[in-house]
């Protein structure tokens, strides 16, 4: 079976925003706590109280933009009791994760400096769920403005002088569900009341996004569209890719049966079909695309590890989530002309991790490799592709055995990335490659594969599944000829001499 893609190398289509590779922190099982965050006085390296082998390794994955504090927990956070010298601030119960105490260690100071540690984009989420206009108003106030101010002299007293820059502000989260149970007629309502105080100071310009919908609720979409357009940079959409029949029954990360490979695929390619209805609705309001769509939380979902707390989400990462990301990425590049911006669940230790932590040890996921693999299409053209692929059948489902995008990084590399879906055969693709120099391009790859459906990385053996040299590949004039093993996600990158 030959599978064949066209890359016309001289059209361009658009830009891929590097946000479309960020991450998402909430406060949930060991997210923060431990994930991130394990104090000034713990045993393990850090920073100021974050640790440093996960800083390290999230700025070699050149991590753009993360979001915080949730997710449900956003709509339950008051940001006055994350202030104030540590030992005084308020303890309190994580009623949504895990019933767990929250000691609020981690909050508006913390989480800023872990962002410019990682020089990423700060992306806060503010509460409309059980929170007050005022509250939101004063946080960002709190965090932006420069002068004279209730809110900057707090901030001053607590040790920061400077304000900070936020750019991305959320106005709530879930309102649909955990957040408030809203309908889109009062929702839309409510934000355009709170997105009014969400305030501009001094130089800092605030990009204000409104909750969008869960997954197919197009009428979600349609209503907020229709009547807060105008007040918003971008919207939002959810969607968590689960194997199992229900979301009582999830199916398990590692051990699963075999057949329920080409059914996670499926459920996660029905972001195609939800990128394409979604933006279809937007166009009608905002046919010149100023408006973005944030796949703000995205990932796989699955059963918790047997043994762990059920609220605290941890589950194992395998060769499959890498899958899942990179043929999610796939989509999210075609569709940079509206998707803005994308963040996975959840950076550390829950849902589909790119880290996992246990004590002072790390591992990075096959889900890690894949972004590390892809970060080269940050802020890359999108270049036109033609794909034409073989399919697969199994298990009822019939799923494509390629996806693939393409972009030119701003030195003209061009890069292109491969996945083959199938678990049990190798995938050939004939690569015609348009718009280039013949006898002037030289090819070189990384591929990431493992010997079985649930191949991962363990504490105990934490490379079993990581990137490699890939060379299986002819080039003849223009005509690129790769040979992917099963399983796999392959990025190559294309230089002209
Ligand atoms: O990522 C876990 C949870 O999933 C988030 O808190 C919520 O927004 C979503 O339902």
């Amino acid at each position: 079976m030959t599978n064949r893609i066209t890359v016309n190398a001289d059209r361009v289509k658009g830009t891929i925003n590097r946000n479309i590779y960020g991450h998402f922190s909430e406060h949930l099982g060991r997210c923060i706590y431990e994930g991130l965050w394990v104090g000034e006085d713990s045993p393990i390296p850090n920073t100021n109280g974050i640790r440093n082998d996960v800083i390290a390794a999230l700025k070699k994955m050149k991590i753009p933009v993360l979001r915080w504090p949730g997710g449900c927990f956003a709509d339950e956070y008051h940001w006055k009791d994350g202030i104030g010298p540590r030992e005084l601030r308020k303890r309190m119960i994580n009623t949504h994760w895990g019933g767990v105490v929250e000691n609020n260690h981690f909050g508006t100071h913390e989480f800023m400096m872990l962002c410019e540690l990682l020089e990423c984009e700060p992306y806060i989420n503010g509460n409309v769920g059980s929170g007050t206009v005022q509250e939101m108003s004063e946080w960002v106030e709190y965090m932006t403005f420069e002068g004279v101010s209730p809110m900057a002299e707090l901030r001053e007293a607590n040790g920061r002088t400077e304000p900070w820059k936020v750019k991305y502000f959320g106005v709530g989260n879930e309102n649909w569900g955990c957040g408030g149970n809203m309908r889109p007629e009062y929702y839309a309502d409510l934000y355009r009341q709170f997105q009014t105080y969400v305030r501009n100071y001094g130089d800092n310009r605030i990009h204000k996004i409104a909750c969008g919908p869960n997954g197919d609720d197009y009428h979600w979409m349609e209503t907020l569209m229709k009547q807060a357009h105008r007040f918003m940079d971008s919207t939002t959409l959810h969607y968590y890719t689960i194997t199992g029949d229900s979301w009582q029954e999830k199916g398990a990360a590692t051990g699963f049966p075999e057949e329920q490979w080409s059914r996670t695929l499926k459920q996660a390619l029905y972001m195609e079909e939800l990128l394409v209805k979604h933006s279809a609705i937007m166009d009608q309001y905002d046919p010149e695309k100023r408006i973005g769509l944030l796949v703000d939380e995205w990932g796989t979902w699955y059963d918790v590890e047997p043994g762990t707390n059920p609220g605290f989400l941890y589950q194992q990462n395998t060769i499959r989530d890498a899958l899942v990301a990179a043929i999610t990425l796939n989509m999210f590049n075609q569709h940079c002309d509206r998707v803005q911006m994308a963040n996975l669940a959840q950076l550390v230790n829950v849902l589909q991790a790119v880290i996992l932590t246990e004590g002072e040890k790390m591992l990075l996921t096959p889900t890690y490799h894949v972004f590390d693999m892809y970060k080269v299409h940050q802020d890359a053209q999108l270049l036109d592709l033609h794909l034409i692929s073989q399919d697969v059948k199994n298990d009822k489902q019939v799923i494509p055995q390629i996806s693939s995008s393409a972009s030119k990084d701003d030195e003209g590399r061009i890069h292109i990335s491969l996945c083959n879906l199938d678990h049990q055969s190798n995938a050939v693709v004939e690569i015609e490659l348009r718009g280039l120099v013949e006898g002037k391009v030289k090819v070189a790859g990384t591929i990431l594969s493992a010997d079985k459906v649930d191949g991962h990385n363990t504490f105990e053996h934490p490379d079993q599944v990581a990137p490699a040299a890939f060379t299986a590949f002819t080039l003849e004039g223009r005509n690129l000829r790769v040979d992917l093993v099963p399983m796999s996600v392959t990025v190559l990158e294309l230089t002209s001499e």
